[in-house]
């Protein structure tokens, strides 16, 4: 595996890949690496001829400056885990790398409805500094295939939604949540986790399973309310609890039986922020 810390370095590396006709994989982390990214190398090393994958904890999307500080960092370990896992080059950015003219003035990106709802509502910015990292690294890698995961299901979106706008020619890849063996979706943020609250987490996966089964056509917000309430009580400071059409996350309050549907929650932990999501069809 190549390590680059210059992004010119890869991109001159991966033309020359890519005029031997290889077919190029990405997978963009913000690192502290667990068994789910390492899928998404995985998926990557099947879909495509070479695999680049980044790690860069990018301080525009984090609206909560504690959040970034407390982000883990886990590098070498991180760096072990994508060599056994066959990734072929990987970028180390630092942020004069991505951002070279600095973090004011970076562009903004007209998403539409898909910011103002759920993770775009509750985190302000966010999004727009999502697109400003992967815009600058698609730039960077200009991938053939963009390996995402979907356990940041609304991030996906967006991110096809900045592909379109842009005109860029990658395909997005989605890539099935990885869950711990009791259902927790795996998340880097687990790390900050003590041992009762990490015990505790599994309730957010049980939670989305309750609305799997118990989705019925008709009327939808008791269910929603009920797993708020479940939550809150469970010791979780709950942002949303919302159930949405898979295909653009319209809010959904009464249901059609027909309509292809998705759970989602985010909610805290003893200022731990964690999100899953469940297609419930
Ligand atoms: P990060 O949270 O490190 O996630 C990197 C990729 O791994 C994302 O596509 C994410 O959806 C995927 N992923 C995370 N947990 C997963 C799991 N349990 N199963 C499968 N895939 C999982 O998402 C980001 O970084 C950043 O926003 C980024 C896109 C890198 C831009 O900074």
């Amino acid at each position: 595996m190549i390590l680059f810390k210059k992004s010119e370095e890869l991109s001159s590396f991966l033309l020359k890949k890519r005029q031997k006709g290889l077919k190029i994989g990405f997978a963009p982390t913000m690192g502290a690496l667990h068994p789910g990214h390492i899928s998404l190398i995985g998926n990557s090393k099947k879909g495509s001829d070479l695999t680049v994958s980044s790690i860069f904890v990018n301080p525009t999307q984090f609206n909560d400056p504690k959040d970034f500080e407390k982000y883990p960092v886990t590098l070498d370990t991180d760096l072990d885990a994508l060599e056994k896992a066959g990734c072929d080059a990987v970028l180390l950015p630092s942020v004069a790398e991505i951002y070279p003219n600095g973090m004011k003035n970076l562009p903004h990106y007209d998403l539409g409805y898909i910011e103002t709802v759920l993770e775009g509502q509750y985190r302000p910015g966010h999004f727009q500094g999502v697109c400003q990292v992967v815009h600058r690294l698609l730039q960077i890698v200009d991938p053939h295939f963009l390996y995402l995961g979907q356990k940041d299901y609304q991030q996906c979106m967006v991110i096809k939604k900045l592909i379109a706008l842009t005109a860029m020619p990658t395909e997005v890849i989605i890539c099935p949540t990885l869950r711990e063996a009791d259902g927790l979706a795996m998340s880097s943020r687990n790390l900050r986790l003590t041992e009762t609250e990490r015990k505790k987490a599994v309730r957010i996966s049980e939670v989305l399973s309750f609305i799997k089964t118990q989705t019925r056509p008709g009327y939808l917000e008791d269910l929603k309310e009920r797993a708020v309430q479940y939550l809150t009580a469970e010791g979780f400071t709950v942002d949303y609890v919302e159930i949405a059409t898979a295909a653009d996350l319209e809010i959904v309050q009464t249901w059609d039986g027909i309509t292809p549907l998705v759970a989602l929650v985010a909610a805290y932990l003893n200022g731990v922020r964690l999100i899953d999501n469940m297609v419930l069809q």
